[in-house]
């Protein structure tokens, strides 16, 4: 499976990628979860040990790599790279190994007015169609609210985008556009979970506005999680039983729902 974690800010998309990552990786399964938001912790939250998250340089900020992959100089502009670049060795030599998890930091593509024709951005989007396209194991991205800069081949390989959606307007909002923009770049499959949800009144608020049959599941408002975060441990160890019986079922949930 490959599957790509989306919503708002801060509604709990890092803590869902790492619990769906860590509930498969003890099933004895491989599985690649890649940080591509620009808040980068998803290995605190996978429970990595400090040393370790905090000595990763993202793919997008080793300027050597992407100078030799793309055939450029380190800070001189380009105006010809190679369009592509070799990837398929990227993942094994970077990522870091954690209880069955490897974790690779991806970072974010270079936003602005060069857009996408960039050396940095060239590899990026080779590396992440590598990841979605051609990869064995299972890949869960830990992404931010836009998909834009991946390519349709791309897109259209993941199995599906978990839109997370808290009990609240501007969740729900920019869930819906999120939708939209998916289906127009080709993502076959928008899923939606909901997170912190505390009484049937916030489950009323997201089944008045989300599909029924596209949400996968409801996360209760959980102490533990939000312990994991102040104290920056692992989401698994901290997380409610409930909460943990949940997410094996969303994941149960995604392996049962058509393509
Ligand atoms: N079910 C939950 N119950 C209580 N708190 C939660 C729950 N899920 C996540 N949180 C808390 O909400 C905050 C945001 O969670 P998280 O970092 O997973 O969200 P995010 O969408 O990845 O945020 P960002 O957009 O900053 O990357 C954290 O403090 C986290 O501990
Ligand atoms: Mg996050």
């Amino acid at each position: 499976m490959k599957i790509g974690i989306s919503g708002k800010g801060g509604v709990g998309k890092t803590s869902v990628a790492s619990l769906l990552a860590q509930v498969i990786a003890r099933n004895g399964n491989t599985v690649l979860a890649v940080d591509a938001d620009p808040a980068l912790n998803l290995g605190m939250s996978l429970g990595f040990p400090k040393e370790v998250y905090e000595s990763i340089t993202p793919i997008a900020e080793m300027k050597d790599l992407i100078s030799e992959r793309t055939e450029t100089q380190p800070g001189i502009p380009a105006a010809f790279f190679k369009i592509n670049p070799t990837v398929h060795d990227i993942p094994e030599k970077y990522w870091a190994e954690h209880k069955g998890v490897r974790l690779l930091v991806v970072g974010t593509f270079l936003v602005g007015g060069e857009g996408c024709a960039c050396p940095e951005n060239t590899l990026l989007k080779n590396l992440m169609r590598h990841l979605i396209v051609d990869r064995k194991e299972t890949v869960i991205l830990d992404m931010e609210a836009g998909l834009e800069h991946l390519g349709r081949g791309t897109t259209a390989s993941m199995d599906a985008l978990i839109v997370v959606v808290e009990p609240g307007q501007r969740s729900l909002a920019l869930a819906h556009k999120i939708d939209g923009l998916a289906s127009d770049i080709g993502v076959k499959k928008v899923l939606f979970v909901a997170n912190k949800i505390r009484d049937k009144e916030d489950r009323k608020t997201i089944l008045e506005s989300l599909p029924e049959e596209r949400m996968i599941g409801f996360i209760g408002y959980d102490e533990g999680l939000r312990d994991a975060d102040i104290s920056g441990t692992s989401v698994y160890d901290a997380a409610s039983p409930a909460s943990i019986q949940e997410i094996k079922q969303i994941k149960q949930n995604l392996e049962a729902t058509p393509s």
